[in-house]
């Protein structure tokens, strides 16, 4: 069977702005789900993963909705992928699918949009060649927000399908929606010419997007835009954060609007071909409003960021959706950094962090 690639992804800067039709700039991991994949005609999709062995889903195609809710959670990912594209009227007669993740999950890099992406690019390949990344996009978001049930924005998926090696994707959310290839950027990202390093350590206390916190930000998002009569924070102004009565629905504004501007200056610093060490303090910036504004931090996340710092980094910050998964750093000395983070855990009766170093890698592809 031929074998497609979808990566994770970690946000450099541009958290809780997706669904604010904002501005995001991830980059891809080299970390990703392959999906082997070959068709059968006989209506039947048969599903298995390298990480759930013994594990074999089988099921028709014309029965995916009638069986949702039998199916175990991970299967209802690649599942509602093979969904949409029937329900897209593409004519999937039966596959196969054997996959194998080596995002982490629940870290906040992006695991399942990884393997949502990775089944997508198969099925495009074997069922429906004429489909374009943006249509790729916007199947895997789908399959996430519907039959798996995640309510996710598209800065995931966009970073799985779209990135390009060596580059940070500079997405504007609502310019990218509206359009086939406005918005979408490819800003060189090229740290190690820099001698810098962007390093990850993954807290091990878990993130769930299916949990309330994440709705319940997206829901006073929006009840702050209708209170401003906007369409979307996008469009809020530091005046307009001013008008908001309800003190919390203002902090959550002022996140977004200061987020936004953040993306918007760190993009700029990259593009002039700055020193990248130039985008630390905004990293650290966008940290303390997901802290203090909008409050999706953790005290793991925390206590990462500050002992990064501690061990002198130019900036770090949560990434992802919060409540737990990782953050990320930028280093001169990535050693030293990850011994004090794991030291400090230590000290804080905390099981160890994974801390690795990732490097801006390509979004999904056939492997040959
Ligand atoms: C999760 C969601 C994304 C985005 C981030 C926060 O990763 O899947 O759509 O909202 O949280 O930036």
């Amino acid at each position: 069977m031929d074998k497609w690639i979808a990566p994770g992804r970690v946000n450099i800067i541009g958290e809780h702005t997706d669904y604010n039709d904002g501005f995001v700039l991830p980059i891809a991991l080299s970390l990703g789900v392959v999906c082997a994949a070959g068709p059968r005609g006989d209506g039947l999709v048969r599903l298995t993963s390298a990480q759930r062995p013994g594990d074999v889903v089988q099921v028709r195609v014309r029965e995916l909705v009638a069986q949702r809710d039998r199916l175990p959670g991970w299967a209802r990912y690649p599942l509602g992928v093979v969904d949409e594209f029937v329900r897209g009227g593409h004519r999937v007669d039966g596959v196969n699918l054997e996959l194998d993740g080596a995002v982490p999950i629940s870290a906040g890099l992006s695991s399942s949009a990884a393997l949502c992406c990775a089944v997508t690019i198969a099925l495009r390949d074997l069922f429906a060649p004429e489909l374009t990344d943006r249509n790729m996009v916007e199947i895997a978001r789908a399959a996430e927000n519907g039959f798996a049930g995640v309510p996710t924005g598209l800065l995931d998926q966009s970073a799985s399908i779209l990135c390009t090696e060596g580059h940070a994707l500079f997405l504007d959310i609502r310019a990218f929606a509206g359009k086939e290839t406005a918005g979408a950027e490819q800003i060189p990202f090229d740290l190690d010419a820099a001698g810098l390093t962007l390093i990850v350590a993954d807290t091990g206390n878990p993130h769930d997007l299916a949990d309330g916190g994440y709705a319940e930000r997206r829901a006073q998002c929006e009840a702050a835009a209708d209170a401003l009569n906007l369409p979307a924070l996008r469009d809020a102004t530091a005046e307009d954060l001013l008008r908001l009565r309800d003190p919390l629905l203002r902090r959550r504004a002022t996140h977004v609007v200061t987020e936004n501007a953040r993306v918007l200056a760190v993009a700029d610093r990259l593009r002039t071909g700055a020193d990248p060490r130039a985008i630390g303090e905004l990293l650290t910036a966008s940290h303390h409003s997901l802290r203090e504004d909008f409050e999706v931090s953790a005290l793991t996340l925390d206590l990462a960021v500050e002992a990064a710092l501690d061990g002198g980094a130019h900036g770090a910050r949560m990434v992802g959706g919060g409540f737990g998964g990782s953050i990320i750093a930028l280093v001169d000395h990535a050693d030293h950094v990850a011994e004090n983070i794991i030291n400090r855990f230590a000290t804080a009766g905390f099981a160890p962090p994974r801390v690795f170093t990732v490097e801006p890698a390509a979004g999904a592809h056939k492997l040959d």
